[in-house]
Formats: structure tokens, sequence, C-alpha cells
């Protein structure tokens, strides 16, 4: 590693984004932990503190491009530019598209799609001018359609597009795009899932992992591991590329 990187990791206060912000802090990177509410951020930023690694807490709504770029300019203030950009925030607004909601339907994209988008806007000029950048979207396997998500897949199908067109449009500038897209994994979101359908959560991580090739649902870890590949300095050829990390094959 040439000099010490920068990584914003957005939705990091639980779940996968807290994981791959742990698993980069790690691996030497310092970390800014971004989620709506900054307070939410601190256990995210002491598990990382506390093993040694260096991490602020920010707060920002990526679907919102004022504070996206304030909160990008403080990163790069309090930690030095941000050249290592995770966009993981997201949220569900589950239903069938006859009981879908205009407002489900915005919120999604505004999350996953304009927030990716506002992020990736408001980092790329730190990139460019490093020459040198690593970008990792989170889509998922519900990309190639899920029941009760027409929302949501059409913007994990979204962010893969959105992920290869970066890797075009950054490639001369040192940058790389690439999407992580998980299967099942286990966090508050599928906690939710389970909620939503009236499954017990053990239940339901059972009945899934069923269904799984490799018999187990996945952990942050698994997206943590994938992600630390993707942005570490070696992988400076690898772009453009969606990875299922899913237990078996997706595509
Ligand atoms: N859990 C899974 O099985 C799974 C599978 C495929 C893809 N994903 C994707 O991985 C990512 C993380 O999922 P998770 O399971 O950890 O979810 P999670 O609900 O546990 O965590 C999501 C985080 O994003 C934050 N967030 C939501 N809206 C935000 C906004 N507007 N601005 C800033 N932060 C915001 C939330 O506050 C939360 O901390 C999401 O993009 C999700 O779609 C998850």
């Amino acid at each position: 590693m040439s000099e010490t990187r920068t990584a914003i990791v957005t939705g990091a206060a639980r779940g996968i984004g807290r994981g791959v912000a742990q698993r980069l802090a790690a691996d030497g990177l310092q970390v800014a932990v971004l989620d709506l509410d900054e307070a939410a951020c601190a256990d995210t930023v002491e598990a990382i503190t506390s093993a040694g690694g260096t991490a602020i807490a920010v707060g920002a709504n990526v679907a919102d491009a004022d504070s996206v770029e304030a909160a990008v300019e403080r990163v790069a203030s309090e930690l030095g530019a941000p050249t290592v950009l995770i966009n993981n925030a997201g949220i569900i607004r589950d239903n069938l598209l006859f009981k879908m909601t205009v407002d489900d339907w915005d919120a999604v994209m505004g999350v996953h799609l304009r927030g990716a988008f506002n992020m990736t806007k408001a980092v790329q000029k730190h990139m460019t001018e490093a020459k040198f950048g690593r970008i990792v979207n989170l889509s998922s396997t519900s990309a190639l359609g899920n029941r009760g998500q027409a929302n949501y897949s059409a913007a994990k199908a979204g962010i893969q597009g959105f992920t290869k067109t970066l890797a075009i449009e950054l490639g001369k500038f040192g940058v790389t795009a690439n999407a992580i897209a998980p299967g099942f994994i286990q966090t508050d979101m599928t906690a939710a899932t389970a909620e939503r359908i009236g499954v017990d959560f053990d239940d339901f991580i059972k009945f899934s992992a069923e269904q799984i090739p490799v018999q187990r649902v996945g952990q942050p870890e698994d997206i943590a591991h994938t992600a630390s590949f993707l942005v570490s300095e070696g992988a400076g050829f690898v772009s453009g590329q969606v990875i299922y990390v899913a237990g078996g094959p997706k595509d």
C-alpha cells in the first residue's frame, strides 16, 4: 500500500455496511462511517477504533445532494481525500405491484439510485485528482427479479448499469467500479422481511439456507471480504463487474 487511503461506507451504522467498514479499517484504511443519524454510527466507530483503526461518524442522507456534498467535504478535510467509496445504504419497501405505492417506489429509487449517484458524483473529483479510486456498489440477487420487490429489483438492476458506466467513464483516471450482488445476508433488513411475511427469523434463515448450495445464509463478513478484494491496490484491472456473493450461482 503506497499511502493510507480514506474510504466512505454509506449505511455503515449496522449490517453489511458495518461489516465492510470494520474490514476496510482492519485492512488499514481510514473509514468514514456514514449513515442517516450520526449518533447511530457510534458503535461502528467504536468497534473500529478499539481495534486500533481510524474512523469518524458522519450523518448524511444519501438521497439528498446537499447533505452528501457537505458530508464528503467534511470527510476530505477531517480524514483526507476519499478515494474509496462503498455505496451500501439501502432500504426496502416491499409489496406486490398492485399494492405498491408511488411513495414506496420513489423512496427505494431515492436511496439506492439517487443515493449512489449523489455519493459517486461528490466523491469522483477526489478520485480523479488522486488518479486512484475504488467504487463498490451494493446490488442484489433481486436484480434478477424477486416477488414483492418491483421497486427494489429495478433499483438493484439499475445499480449494475450505473456501475458499468462508471467503469467506462472513470477507468482512465485509475478508478475502478464494481458491484457486489449479495444473496441472503443475515441483517436487520432480512429480519424485517421475515417479520413482514410473518415468519420467525430463525425459521426463515433455516429454510433459506436449505435453498442455498453452500447450505448457509451469508453474513456481513462475506460481503466485507469481497469488498476488501475489490478496493485493494491489486484489483486495478477488475472493473465493471458484478460479483454475486450468494453461496451459489445466480446468473
Ligand atoms: N441483507 C441482505 O440480504 C441483502 C441482500 C442483497 C443486497 N443487500 C443490500 O446491502 C445493503 C445493506 O443492507 P443491510 O442488510 O445491511 O441493510 P440494513 O437495513 O441492516 O442497513 C442499511 C443501512 O442503511 C442506512 N440508510 C438507509 N437509508 C439511508 C439514507 N438515505 N442515507 C444514509 N443511510 C441510509 C440505514 O440507516 C441502515 O443503517 C443495501 O443496499 C441492501 O439493499 C442486502
